[in-house]
């Protein structure tokens, strides 16, 4: 398992990666209060569907460990715990990690047996159940992410269209899924260091992931770390990539992560996404969809219903990073932000984009690898847990 951490925490202390300082600076923010892990959710110092909503649910725990609910009688201790879960929920939209945790974590307070404790016991009991709940969401994403990377890279070594001599494969992955998107191991990341460990891994490109760079600065940052023969592309070199017919950059599948699949399979992802897998449909390469069953949505009937977070246009016209010395040594003490781009030009920024489900070959989850059924349709419902 890798020892790369976006989240630190022990009960009463949550500590957060700052990924906006990655890949120079390994600096870590506390976050005691809802205020706090709303402010790192929405500037992207955490991100990362499964990653936004660890924070969201671990920072009001901890808000709760250190006597955030002053309410006297249970029916207040739960809406003091509903409104501000309800305020987190606002952090970012679209990933609905954040939404289900929140159901969830809901419904554990309201279970809790008011009846049999009494209105004096009861506030604390509720307290209790909730930090065992979010605690238990934490601990429960890296066993999820394992799990999928077992099934994904079975899945893809029985359907890979194309193999290196030694019959491993190539891949290539957008945005960051890693460690640094969850609590430990990843998604669509995942899948690679479990193909990468079990020796049938040729090679992984990943791609820069424009405006964010989520790919070159925390993806390619994962990849350096673990020591997974890596390479990195600009988005716009997918193409040429796929056009390629090398042994090595020879690409069976694209694997991606979600921030969330709907009923009918289609995806809500990093923009760039859909990109990729209209390419992949054309190279005749796999797409694969990487989701914990926390990503599906069987509320929403079909991608159009989703809602796409638009940010700023400055991700768009500026960028930041370390000074480059005369000598090519990285100063990472130093640190600039410049502009890429004439500062009034008006600027559509999505933040994702949504990939139909005619262009996804596979959704794996952790209860296994969902395909099409004859009718051409993916059915989630033998994946999903009932709590859900
Ligand atoms: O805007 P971000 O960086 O939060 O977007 C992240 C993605 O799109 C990821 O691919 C997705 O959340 C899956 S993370 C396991």
């Amino acid at each position: 398992m890798s020892g790369l951490q976006a989240i630190r925490y022990t009960r009463g202390k949550l500590e957060v990666l700052d990924q906006l300082r990655l890949p120079h600076e390994h600096h870590y923010d506390t976050i005691s209060t809802s205020e706090e892990a709303f402010d790192c959710i929405k500037t992207m110092r955490v991100r990362g569907a499964p990653a936004i909503a660890i924070v969201a649910a671990l920072a009001h725990g901890v808000e709760l460990y250190h006597g955030g609910c002053k309410a006297p009688i249970p029916t207040e201790a739960i809406s003091y715990i509903d409104s501000r879960l309800d305020y987190l929920k606002q952090s970012r939209p679209t990933a609905v990690d954040l939404t289900n945790a929140i159901t969830h974590l809901k419904a554990v307070v309201r279970a809790v047996d008011i009846a049999a404790l009494g209105d004096a016991a009861a506030p604390s009991a509720i307290v209790d159940a909730y930090i065992a709940a979010a605690e238990e969401i934490f601990r429960k994403d890296t066993e999820t992410n394992l799990r999928i990377g077992e099934h994904g890279s079975r899945w893809l070594l029985a359907n890979a269209p194309v193999k290196s001599p030694e019959g491993k494969v190539s891949v290539l992955t957008h945005c960051n899924t890693g460690s640094l998107a969850t609590s430990g191991h990843g998604t669509a990341l995942g899948i690679i260091r479990s193909l990468h460990s079990a020796g049938n891994l040729h090679h992984a490109f990943c791609t820069e992931t424009r405006p964010y760079n989520q790919g070159s600065r925390l993806t390619a940052f994962e990849l350096v770390y673990e020591r997974i023969p890596a390479t990195l592309i600009t988005d716009s070199m997918a193409g040429a990539l796929f056009a390629t017919k090398k042994v090595g950059s020879h690409i069976a599948a694209v694997i991606v992560g979600a921030d969330r699949v709907v009923r009918n399979g289609d995806t809500a992802n990093k923009v760039g996404t859909y990109a990729l897998a209209v390419l992949a449909r054309y190279h005749g390469i796999k797409f694969i969809v990487a989701a914990p069953t926390t990503s599906i949505d069987l509320q929403t009937t079909t991608g159009a219903d989703i809602k796409i977070e638009e940010r700023k246009p400055e991700e768009l016209t500026q960028i930041s990073g370390a000074v480059v010395g005369a000598d090519g040594k990285v100063d990472i003490s130093r640190t600039v932000r410049v502009a890429t781009a004439h500062q009034e030009i008006a600027v559509w920024n999505p933040a994702f984009d949504v990939t139909p489900a005619d262009l996804i070959d596979a959704v794996v989850t952790e209860q296994g690898v969902v395909v099409k059924g004859e009718s051409g349709s993916f059915d989630f419902r033998g994946v999903m847990p009932e709590r859900w």
